[in-house]
């Protein structure tokens, strides 16, 4: 008779995002299998931001638990995000959340969602270099090449009223009605249980994996597989197995953030469907807008700036009263657990890992970790190949957003305060280097070895190619951070650079056609929420 090592139960340790995403999705992907359990105690707040997502949400996440837009948006007040506008990141001056005077136009660009299109087999990206360093444009790379920054200015939606979409786009939402639905989701469709107690120790057996873990309630809860989710407190992957946190202050320099939420009249002023990413004296503030009100926080380095001074400007910016204004002061470690899975204790969110949310990332990693779990799955045995698989996939996909994200300050063209020198003074990655010099030099970078269909239909190509071409010419071309010249192939293909011209010009017509036809974000989300 052969055993049965199957894993029969989890404890998901935490209730916020990750712990009900946790819940729902191992449910899901093991059926009546395992039995679930979360525990979280009411009285231990969820961080409770977390609001911006990126465009592979309903794919990898949402449609894996069999959940449509339409049934988990208007339960989470959701809107849509077609990218992220980053504003006053070249020109001097305390936070002003509109764009400064920058050439002939505004200081604000944007890094959009989807692919470049492509005109003889290379990205546009290609084209508008030539023309840009060549002195043939001045239009910005972002309103050459897509359609969708007239889109912003305009407010309009990434839907035609009939469900149309046009555009990749991810969602705004609130993190904890996100968190109740998938509560209510887990327990009421799958099974899980929940119990509201307060984790006080864990008993670990001679191998070194937990056993169980003790709630001051007198509750003893026994599981093959743990997954921490306790936020920062990393109760057991941190601080029961003593697994170190590697801390990564050395690449990013923000660990603070004030954060509120502010009214806003959609009907008069409408509904933006993007973030935003203002640069600040000593960081950036998010804004995140939802139905009847937008999130907002500053993210800063209190290496630069005292509470008082970052709250001081964050309020001044949004015309805000510091003494009467709810205000959420955050305190946050930036790097990634050595390894995210221990033994038989998995931390998944900001238990693992937590990089400042420029590029809205959180809560993606927390369902690429779970679509990983669930692809290099335990049995009892845990054999260490399936755990060191899963760990150097989490270290890759962590690291090289980090990277990414730290290139956004170190080309900034701001140098006016001791925060945004400081930011130049810190060492790129080794490996992030090369992608850099092959930007310089006129090849792109990470080029997508699918369409765009391709590469938001199948997580696998995506996650192996995570940030693209399209995202360093959006953000680099968008800082003014040029490539040194033109790819040097190009100048043998004067006819592609001929026929280029209508490639263009179809964004063009895409984008007059767009401004035409579709109905504004507002008008779209009304319907969609039923109000
Ligand atoms: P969270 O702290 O929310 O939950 C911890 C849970 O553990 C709680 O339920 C608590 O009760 C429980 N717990 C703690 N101690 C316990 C104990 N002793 N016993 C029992 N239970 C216990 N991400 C993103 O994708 N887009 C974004 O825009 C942002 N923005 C953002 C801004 C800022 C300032 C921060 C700090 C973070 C973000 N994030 C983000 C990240 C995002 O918030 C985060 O990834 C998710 O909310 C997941 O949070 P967790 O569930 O891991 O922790």
């Amino acid at each position: 008779m052969t055993t049965d090592n199957r894993i029969k139960s989890i404890v998901v340790l935490g209730g916020g995002t990750a712990g009900w995403m946790s819940a729902a999705y191992l449910g899901r992907a093991l059926g009546d299998t395992v039995k679930i359990t979360v525990l979280e105690a009411p009285a231990i707040p969820r961080i409770g931001v977390g609001e911006a997502t990126i465009a592979n949400l309903q794919k990898v996440f949402f449609d894996f638990l069999g959940l449509r837009e339409e049934e988990w948006m208007p339960e989470c007040n959701a809107s849509f995000k077609m990218g992220i506008r980053f504003v006053n990141w070249r020109t001097p001056g305390a936070g002003q959340s509109d764009g400064r005077t920058f050439g002939q136009g505004k200081d604000h660009f944007d890094h959009l969602f989807g692919l470049l299109p492509e005109h003889d087999n290379l990205p546009l990206s290609h084209y508008w270099t030539h023309k840009r360093l060549n002195g043939l444009t001045e239009e910005p790379f972002d309103r050459a090449c897509y359609p969708q920054p007239a889109v912003f200015d305009q407010k309009l939606s990434p839907r035609y009223l009939d469900g149309t979409k046009w555009a990749s786009y991810a969602w705004h939402f609130d993190a904890n009605l996100v968190a109740d639905f998938l509560r209510r989701f887990s327990t009421q469709r799958q099974g899980a249980v929940h119990i509201e107690d307060k984790f006080v120790s864990a008993e670990i057996d001679q191998r070194g994996h937990i056993t169980s873990i003790r709630t001051e309630g007198g509750l003893t809860l026994e599981a093959d597989l743990f997954v921490d989710c306790s936020g920062f407190r990393s109760l057991l992957i941190n601080q029961t197995m003593k697994e170190p946190f590697l801390d990564m202050s050395d690449h990013l320099l923000n660990d603070r953030a004030v954060a509120t939420q502010v009214p806003h009249d959609d009907e008069a002023e409408g509904i933006e469907p993007f973030t935003s990413s203002i640069a600040m004296s000593s960081g950036w503030t998010w804004k995140i807008p939802m139905l009847g009100r937008f999130g907002t926080g500053y993210v800063y380095s209190s290496r630069f700036a005292t509470q008082d001074e970052a709250t001081e400007e964050f309020c001044r910016m949004w015309g805000l009263d510091p003494e009467t204004q709810p205000l959420n002061h955050v305190k946050f470690r930036v790097g990634r657990n050595r390894r995210a899975w221990v033994k038989n204790c998995v931390g998944i969110g900001l238990a693992s890992c937590f990089l400042e949310p420029l590029e809205s990332t959180g809560i993606y990693f927390v369902y690429a970790a779970l679509y990983q779990l669930v692809k290099n799955f335990p049995d009892k045995r845990f054999d260490p190949v399936l755990t060191h698989r899963f760990n150097s996939e989490i270290e890759t996909m962590f690291d090289d957003t980090r990277d990414f994200i730290q290139a956004h300050f170190s080309f900034a063209p701001r140098n006016d305060t001791p925060f945004w020198r400081a930011c130049k003074e810190l060492e790129l990655a080794e490996g992030f280097k090369e992608k850099v010099a092959l930007y310089k030099s006129g090849l792109g970078v990470n080029l997508p070895i699918t369409d765009e269909s391709g590469y938001y239909g199948n997580f696998e190509a995506e996650f192996r190619n995570f940030w693209s071409n399209a995202n360093y010419y959006c953000m680099f071309a968008g800082l003014d951070f040029l490539p040194d010249h033109t790819m040097p192939a190009l100048a043998h293909r004067p006819d592609s650079i001929a026929t280029a011209e209508a490639k263009f010009a179809e964004v063009k017509k895409r984008e007059e056609e767009l401004l035409r036809t579709l109905p504004s974000t507002y008008d779209y989300l009304r319907q969609l929420h039923g109000k």
